[in-house]
């Protein structure tokens, strides 16, 4: 308990200041000017895998094209996956339009206003529902994200793995102590700007930080120690073979679409695929018959060279190959759900992963 009271004691005086940085030093960022649940969500959901600089258009444009949740429920998920590309991750985009319909149907449309029903919506986790249950609803829970990790791990001497249960648990104590239930809002905010410009990961300017008698890390020399992260799994390596299959004039391609729903590009279109185990030349390639599949026995040429893509995510690196083929005949354009015949024209209507964009601006003709 003593130990509980003199966290919380340092917590009022520290807070204090912390606020008053916030106010020195805020940027002027669109979702802090509204307190508008959907806005905040959105928001939120954009900056989890992404950067504030990069997140900010994709931000304006999809309020632009869906201003309310209910507008959002109602699209069509191509159109969701459209905006979202060359974000990644785009489980974010899925999840989104299905908590909107969720909202619809489960909540009569309009955005819960607490963290315990927030929690409910689908890819909204304890850190998305308590920055919307803070920003938009004054609710004191903390939002913990990497910034405030760091940020707590170093004032409060967190030595523990912060990537781990008992660091998680650490942090998340400390955090739940100082958050003021007078405007909680402002403190989440000013400690998530705190984390991403004044206390960075790497040699943080503490000569200049106003907390820096507060910091236990600076007192002992650990401000670069912390936080201590249990390294993650080397990414696992995926060797993607891409069909692209052109016709005569090489006006059109064929497109699959992806169907497995645990997939990160469920429901975006990609070139026919064949995944090895390794790296293939163009023997190993045709040893399936899998280009048969596509072209019957329509006469193909197969370049020996595929041109190649490397695509890094958090837990793999996708070897990307694709591999031109020319046939001698002509496609007919007939869209089916799962497997069509694209105008290479076209191709910017549809949802693509940004690794088969990159490649059809740089390397088809009629794109
Ligand atoms: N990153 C995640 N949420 C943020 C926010 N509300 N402001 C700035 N950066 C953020």
């Amino acid at each position: 308990m003593a130990q509980n009271k003199i966290v919380y004691k340092r917590g009022n005086a520290m807070i204090e200041k912390l606020k008053s940085w916030y106010e020195r030093h805020k940027r002027d960022l669109p979702w802090r000017n509204t307190a508008d649940p959907y806005k905040v969500w959105v928001s939120e959901i954009i900056l989890q895998q992404t950067r504030v600089d990069q997140g900010l258009d994709y931000y304006f444009r999809f309020i632009e094209r869906f201003p309310d949740v209910g507008t959002l429920a109602l699209a069509a998920e191509n159109d969701v996956l459209m905006l979202w590309q060359g974000l990644g991750y785009y489980s974010r985009a899925r999840n989104m339009h299905a908590a909107a319909k969720q909202i619809s149907k489960d909540f009569g449309g309009k955005f819960p206003d607490n963290y315990q029903d927030l929690m409910r919506l689908k890819g909204v986790g304890p850190y998305t529902a308590a920055a919307i249950a803070s920003f938009a609803f004054g609710e004191a829970k903390p939002a913990i994200d990497g910034n405030v990790n760091r940020v707590i791990s170093r004032l409060f001497l967190v030595e523990h793995a912060v990537n781990k249960s008992p660091g998680q648990k650490a942090i998340e104590q400390i955090s739940k102590k100082i958050i003021p239930h007078a405007d909680p809002a402002t403190y989440n905010q000013a400690m998530m700007e705190f984390g991403a410009l004044q206390c960075v990961p790497v040699n943080p300017d503490c000569d200049i930080c106003p907390l820096k008698t507060d910091c236990l890390a600076f007192k002992e020399g650990k401000v670069n120690a912390l936080p201590v992260k249990v390294k993650k799994k080397a990414p696992k390596p995926r060797y993607l073979n891409y069909l692209v299959i052109e016709d005569e004039d090489s006006a059109r391609v064929i497109l699959t679409k992806r169907q497995n729903q645990k997939d990160i590009w469920y429901n975006l279109y990609e070139f026919p695929l064949i995944e090895s185990g390794q790296e293939l030349d163009a023997e190993q390639l045709t040893a399936g018959g899998e280009i048969e599949k596509w072209l019957g026995h329509s006469k193909f040429s197969l370049k020996s060279e595929p041109i190649r893509k490397k695509h890094q995510l958090s837990h793999q690196t996708l070897h990307a190959y694709f591999w031109r083929i020319k046939t001698n005949v002509q496609f007919l354009t007939d869209s089916s759900d799962d497997a069509a015949i694209f105008d290479v024209g076209s191709l910017e209507d549809y949802p693509l992963p940004r690794l088969i964009s990159a490649f059809a601006e740089e390397n088809l003709n009629n794109y």
